[in-house]
């Protein structure tokens, strides 16, 4: 890695949050080549992803799975609806604007959206390094204005750094990944090794594990499809309209100047818009495929509610599982081809990269860290260059942190904040 000065700004990780940045990037950097003689003003940016190539949740592209957003929500035309890099330009290059407009709904499938985010990384192919995993993020002795960013293949120097690395799979305590033990976010990485099944069991009650029942069901023809969860059933997220305005870009400052008691009220009463939750047109449709099986006398797919696996351990080519009833504590030992545990995830902590750099770092009276309107850590005096997070701010920026909602609006943002500071220190 050979650098030409400091970069204005590093973005770790390059998923949907750091390609909408690169956007914002680059039409802020085409509005300056249009009006203004000072190139300096241009930012310089460089992203660093670990994949090979870019890929938004691949393990669980299934097909038919729609976005649980609106494609008007894509990266860019909240900002900018003129943009050439919105969902439209991207239907009316592929000649495909009459036809989706004929589909007839605001939710293109994940796969679409996958191509789409695709077709826009492809532009941005020379300002990223793919296969290339950052390992930490180190004061400059004597420099509180740069950074250094440690990479696999390097160091790159910087005066701001952007973190957007995601969000971390869960499994429950205890359990041990393996062969047939999995995270949903492996299932179609590692389906095919798995070949006619007798039984297979998904662990969880939300969208990604309503997904993977229908898909092994479905794939897996002759297979028992157990599904486990605490709940008594699956419950429907909300997205009706007023609930949806949560996510909305003004949302994020009525979110951010509320006192920390309401904004805890707001992520309760509206949980039910994100997590632990089904679309209901899936959980209609896992509902009547469950009833027209028992009709038929042939029942695979099984709901196990009000239930925990206690324990799931590997055993040749099978697993050993054993199912708790939540009611009345009676225990079902079971022998399974596959468990996927589709657990949820949590935002990845910004402080894993941040080495010493996390001690300069403030906090709030919970511990969490201090994160300003313009998604930058409030620092100590001593750092001086700008620590940006994109996601693991539910806490000080509402629900749509780890969402698309609002990486458009949001990447804007980040992109005026290190210009203003930029030429505030000029
Ligand atoms: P994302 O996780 O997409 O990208 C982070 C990137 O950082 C990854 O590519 C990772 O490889 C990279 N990375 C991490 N650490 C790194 C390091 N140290 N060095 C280099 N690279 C590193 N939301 C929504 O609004 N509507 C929806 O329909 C869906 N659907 C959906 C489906 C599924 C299956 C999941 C799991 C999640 C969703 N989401 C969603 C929520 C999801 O968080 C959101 O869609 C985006 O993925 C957020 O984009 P980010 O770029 O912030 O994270």
């Amino acid at each position: 890695m050979t650098q030409d000065g400091p970069l204005d700004l590093v973005g770790v990780g390059f998923g949907p949050s750091n390609l909408a940045l690169a956007v914002a990037i680059a039409e802020h950097n085409a509005a300056v080549a249009e009006h203004d003689a000072n190139t300096s003003a241009r930012l310089r940016a460089r992203f660093v992803e670990r994949q090979a190539e870019f890929g938004w949740h691949r393990g669980m592209l299934l097909e038919d799975a729609t976005m649980q957003v609106s494609f008007l929500k894509d990266l860019v035309t909240l900002r900018n609806p003129a943009s050439e890099y919105g969902f439209l330009s991207y239907l009316h290059d592929h000649d495909r604007l009459v036809d989706f407009i004929n589909y007839g709904s605001a939710f293109p499938t994940r796969l679409e959206f996958h191509d789409y985010l695709e077709w826009v990384a492809r532009r941005f192919a020379g300002d990223v390094d793919y296969g290339t995993e950052v390992t930490g993020v180190d004061p400059v002795p004597g420099a509180p204005d740069l950074l250094d960013v440690v990479t696999t293949r390097g160091r790159l120097r910087t005066r701001n750094v952007v973190l957007a690395t995601g969000l971390t799979p869960q499994l429950p305590d205890g359990v041990v990944p393996g062969e047939r033990i999995w995270h949903s976010r492996d299932l179609l990485h590692r389906i095919d090794r798995i070949v006619d099944p007798e039984r297979v069991i998904v662990v969880g009650a939300g969208q990604s594990a309503a997904e993977a029942v229908e898909h092994l069901h479905r794939r897996f023809e002759r297979a028992q499809v157990w599904a486990v969860f605490h709940r008594y059933g699956y419950s429907p997220a909300d997205d009706t309209s007023f609930a949806n305005r949560v996510f909305d870009p003004a949302a994020v400052d009525e979110f951010f100047t509320a006192p920390a008691e309401v904004k805890r009220m707001i992520l309760g009463y509206h949980a039910n818009t994100n997590y632990s939750v089904v679309d209901p047109e899936l959980i209609e449709s896992l509902y009547r495929r469950h009833y027209h099986e028992k009709v038929s006398g042939r029942e695979r797919l099984r709901f196990l509610n009000v239930s925990r696996v206690t324990e799931a351990v590997a055993a040749g080519d099978h697993v050993k599982v054993a199912v708790e009833s939540l009611l009345d504590g009676t225990r079902e030992a079971l022998t399974a081809d596959l468990v996927v545990y589709a657990t949820g995830y949590r935002p990845s902590d910004p402080c894993a990269l941040l080495g010493e750099l996390a001690g300069s770092c403030r906090r709030d009276e919970a511990g969490r860290l201090v994160i300003d309107r313009d998604y930058r850590v409030a620092t100590n005096p001593e750092v001086r260059a700008g620590i940006y997070v994109q996601g693991a701010t539910e806490h000080t920026h509402g629900l749509s942190s780890t969402l698309l909602s609002n990486i458009a609006v949001r990447s804007g943002e980040i992109v005026e904040s290190i210009v203003a500071r930029a030429g505030a220190t000029v």
